[in-house]
């Protein structure tokens, strides 16, 4: 029995420029998670063309990656609307040919409303900012990455998409629609070079939520709220969207990774600095 490595396992021959000669777009690519996303994979050598609907946030992010050396370009663009999505590929195919890594980041969990409260207008507006553009933008630009032999698509949901989510079951759906699609993407077009994986965040400092402020009296309670025991932050997310979108995970796909401190699986048990256990029926912890 032979165990070398055969030739169709990715050499890895520079374990600083994971992504070196790739081209990479990035939904909402400009701030938050999707901002450290396109630090880290200019970092490591690759071209990112961020997809960003504020022009200072975009402006902001390609500046940093100049600066650093990187490459990139900003495309102004709201990736909820069809014209901005055939825009931004013809530009990023005109000048590329096609694309090696797509990041489907864009998300946000308002307008939050209870079920109850909703309205047909409500859940609209959830599937069009979480979920309707992952499949405009992975249609604009799945055949060029499978025209160039394949790629990896990195697609960020939540871990509200992972587990039972009481506060907004529309906005848990669509995030599991997320999961779920990135999983039969995987399955589909495996054979043609693409892998397919997401990410199930919770509890990451960002412009959207801000963890921080207003809560400063309540920061000694990260024990009971987190397994991990603190906040986290987007290059922790951007880390991971690395390890998916390079070689590293070359046998990885059809998974959706919760990168949320422990939160999925810890659920239903606290630790009670206060009683210095675990309770899973915490009476003011
Ligand atoms: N931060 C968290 O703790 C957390 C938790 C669960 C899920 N998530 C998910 O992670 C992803 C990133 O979240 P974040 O906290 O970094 O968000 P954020 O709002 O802080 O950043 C999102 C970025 O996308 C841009 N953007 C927003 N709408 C856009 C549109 N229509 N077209 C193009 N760009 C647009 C924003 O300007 C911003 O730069 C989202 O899918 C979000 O639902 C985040």
């Amino acid at each position: 029995m032979s165990t070398q490595q055969p030739e169709d396992v990715p050499a890895i021959s520079d374990w600083s420029r994971l992504l070196a000669g790739k081209v990479a777009v990035v939904t909402g690519g400009g701030d938050g998670i999707g901002g450290a996303i396109s630090r880290l994979f200019a970092q490591h050598g690759a071209t990112v063309e961020i997809a960003e609907i504020d022009a200072d946030r975009a402006e902001r992010t390609l500046r940093d990656i100049e600066a650093a050396g990187g490459r990139a370009h900003a495309h102004v663009v709201d990736v909820r609307e069809e014209d901005d999505v055939a825009r931004l590929a013809k530009a990023v195919l005109a000048r590329h040919g096609g694309i090696d890594v797509l990041v489907n980041n864009v998300g946000d969990y308002r307008p939050l409303a209870p079920f109850l409260q909703s309205t047909p207008e409500t859940w609209d507006a959830m599937y069009r900012i979480n979920l309707h553009h992952v499949f405009l933008v992975t249609h604009a630009f799945l055949a060029s990455m499978i025209a160039r032999g394949g790629g990896s698509i990195v697609n960020l949901h939540s871990v509200e998409g992972m587990r039972g989510y009481p506060g907004e079951p529309v906005y848990g759906a669509m995030k599991a629609a997320v999961a779920h699609f990135t999983t039969c993407l995987a399955a589909g077009h495996g054979r043609q070079g693409i892998r397919a994986n997401g990410i199930g965040t919770d509890l990451c400092q960002t412009p959207q939520v801000d963890y921080r402020t207003g809560f400063e009296a309540s920061e000694h309670l990260w024990p009971s709220w987190a397994p991990v025991g603190r906040l986290g932050w987007p290059e922790e997310q951007a880390r991971v969207a690395l390890f998916l979108a390079s070689d590293l995970s070359s046998y990885v796909t059809g998974h959706n990774i919760p990168v949320d401190g422990g939160t999925k699986a810890g659920g239903g048990w606290f630790f009670s600095p206060a009683a210095g256990r675990f309770v899973n029926r915490p009476t003011g912890l």
